[in-house]
């Protein structure tokens, strides 16, 4: 069986003194855990979290990365740059990029090639809006959005890894059921075993309003990973709770 990942996605949360203090509390619950466990942190915070958990069982990731190598990119963040800070993951595709920063499936694409080329594991974020899953599209456009990344990556993406995160769920505090996450599941898993023969190795994460009180049946499904978590990772206790249901 898969070692489970527990992704926290601070997304623009945070300040020196807040993270050092949320990091202390989860570095005290966290022994002996049985989980992969990361903090996916605003990029200028990296390097100060990365000091903090160096050593730890918590690694460091980032929320985006350019699609550029290096060059006249301005107040872009290249895979190279995240290399440097030791940063173990990459969230790539996350739906606020794709709808704020109009993030097309190509350019989420190149982000994940960046991130691979450069050692970092990208955390592929795939999901249907509401409106989307109302018209009966969501296997469609889950299938649509991982296409585009084996395409371009091909056989390297048996090394990402993927996070299935319904955009209706998105801090909404409406949680697909497990159920529901385990269909869409299965279907990004016969997707990527058509496309490697190392699917076996791929996680594949649920994220939307996972917190402490949903999180093991989420986690109990056969195709569920671990869990990529916003709201709750900012909370040491929520985010210790899901970890360990996830142990
Ligand atoms: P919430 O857990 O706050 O719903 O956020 C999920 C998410 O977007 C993680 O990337």
């Amino acid at each position: 069986m898969k070692k489970k990942l527990i992704a926290g996605n601070w997304k623009m949360n945070g300040s020196t003194v807040a993270n050092a203090a949320l990091v202390q509390q989860l570095l005290e619950g966290v022994n002996q855990v049985a989980c992969d466990i990361a903090v996916c942190v605003p990029a200028p915070y990296l390097a100060g979290v990365g000091a903090l958990v160096k050593g730890t069982a918590i690694a460091v990731g980032a929320q985006d990365v350019s699609a550029h190598e290096a060059g006249a990119y301005t107040g872009e963040v290249s895979a190279g740059m995240l290399r440097d800070l030791a940063v173990r993951y990459v969230i790539v595709g996350h739906s606020e990029r794709r709808q704020y920063h109009g993030e097309t499936d190509a350019v989420v694409a190149n982000k994940v090639q960046k991130a691979l080329a450069a050692g970092i594991v990208p955390i592929v974020c795939v999901g249907e809006t509401l409106s989307e899953r109302e018209a009966g599209q969501t296997e469609e456009v889950v299938k649509r959005q991982l296409a585009a990344v084996i395409h371009t990556n091909g056989h390297c993406i048996s090394e990402i890894v993927v996070a299935y995160e319904p955009v209706w769920a998105i801090g909404t505090g409406k949680t697909a059921s497990p159920e529901q996450a385990q269909q869409v599941h299965a279907v990004l898993r016969t997707q990527l075993h058509a496309a490697t023969a190392h699917s076996d190795r791929v996680r594949i994460l649920y994220g939307g309003s996972m917190n402490a009180a949903n999180a093991a049946e989420l986690l109990a499904q056969t195709d569920i990973d671990g869990g990529l978590v916003g709201g709750a990772s900012l909370k040491a206790l929520d985010f210790l709770a899901i970890i360990a249901a996830a142990a």
